[in-house]
């Protein structure tokens, strides 16, 4: 698989380049980004979109606003301000906050470097960012795959492929993996509205590698199920919680509910940046609410719903830990009891990056 172009920073180093993905599947436009408000709004409006995706894209933004601001006085206090403004874009997903923190941590270890070199260790953190974002990727999918059997149909919600990440994706990563080891599946997309990331983006992508994929709307899962079509539900994740309990895209939750009373394994994916253990429980999870248009016109462009119809648009929903067969991370595939095998896997991935760092030096 050709790895997505979907977040690199410019030539000269100075802005941020994302591909639009607004605008897929009909146009394939990138923008550059040259301000953090722009950023803001890329964020915001789903320009780039998926939880590591905003994670790495928020990281160099945070460098970038570090090289505008690199010879005011008030410098640090910049900064704070900075992390502050792009944490507050989206709520759900935690790679953002994980990924601010990453950056502001390096920043205060390096404080007394000279400016120069203050900046230049920002860039290399937030390619490191992606850099790590990558090799999850590629664990994930390979930790995932024996999941897959050969024939079977597999059911997914919004988008957790390459375009919100920076190489397979999570959720789709074994499904790629898999369709380029000679095995056949078919996917079964939800559209997943309303913003429709499902048929726009996750259709869009299968396609384009050639896995067999058929679109649904998102209250058909019930009957696709009922027919014997889904051997597993696979999708992303936005948070999970220190117990397990874990949010993604809205309409996540209910497909657990279902899963469980056909019997049918459901599986979430989430690189350890995804997980959250200083949040108890999926009700300390902040859920986005996006505005209404989202729900009453059509992409923006025509109204559907009645003027003043009362609208709520939540944009994610928790998944209770019990409903989950497993989440699949870079470390292997998590079970309950979540809390102490999150815990195991942290600290299989200390011990597994400090020794690639001990072998690097
Ligand atoms: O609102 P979105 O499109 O950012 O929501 C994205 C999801 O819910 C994804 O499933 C999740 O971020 C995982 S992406 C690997």
């Amino acid at each position: 698989m050709k790895k997505p172009d979907n977040i690199r920073l410019s030539e000269d180093g100075r802005s941020l380049i994302i591909l639009d993905q607004t605008r897929l599947p009909g146009e394939t436009v990138y923008l550059e980004l040259n301000s953090r408000e722009q950023l803001f709004e890329a964020i915001l409006k789903l320009r780039v979109r998926g939880a590591p995706a905003i994670g790495i894209a928020a990281a160099y933004g945070y460098y970038l606003c570090a090289l505008e601001n690199s010879e005011r006085e008030d410098f640090f206090r910049c900064m704070d301000d900075a992390e502050r403004y792009l944490a507050s874009s989206r709520p759900t997903a935690v790679n953002l906050t994980w990924a601010l923190g990453r950056m502001r941590q390096t920043l205060k270890r390096n404080a007394l470097l000279p400016r120069e070199e203050l900046i230049e260790s920002l860039r290399l953190e937030a390619e490191a960012i992606q850099a790590e974002d990558i090799e999850s990727n590629i664990r994930i999918s390979e930790n995932a795959l024996p999941l897959i059997k050969d024939g079977m149909g597999i059911l997914t919600h919004c988008n957790a492929g390459a375009l919100a990440t920076s190489c397979y994706g999570t959720a789709l990563g074994p499904m790629l993996l898999a369709h380029e080891r000679g095995m056949k599946i078919h996917v079964y997309a939800d559209e997943t509205r309303p913003l429709l990331q499902g048929a726009r983006l996750t259709a869009y992508e299968l396609m384009r590698e050639g896995i067999d994929v058929t679109l649904i709307c998102d209250n058909a899962a019930n009957q696709v199920m009922k027919e014997g079509r889904i051997s597993a539900v696979f999708v992303g994740c936005d948070r999970a919680a220190r117990n397990g309990d874990a949010a993604n895209k809205i309409g996540t939750s209910g497909l657990a509910v279902l899963a469980a009373y056909y019997r049918i394994p459901f599986y979430m994916f989430a690189p350890l940046s995804t997980v959250d253990m200083d949040t108890a429980n999926g009700s300390g999870i902040k859920i986005e609410e996006r505005a209404p248009e989202e729900v009453t016109e059509l992409m923006f462009s025509r109204r559907m719903a009645p003027e003043g119809v009362s609208v709520y648009n939540p944009a994610f929903d928790v998944v209770e830990h019990e409903l989950i067969t497993g989440i699949v991370t870079e470390e292997g595939i998590i079970t309950a009891p979540f809390e102490e095998n999150f815990t195991a896997a942290f600290e299989r991935k200390k011990a597994r990056t400090e020794k690639t760092d001990a072998f690097d030096k």
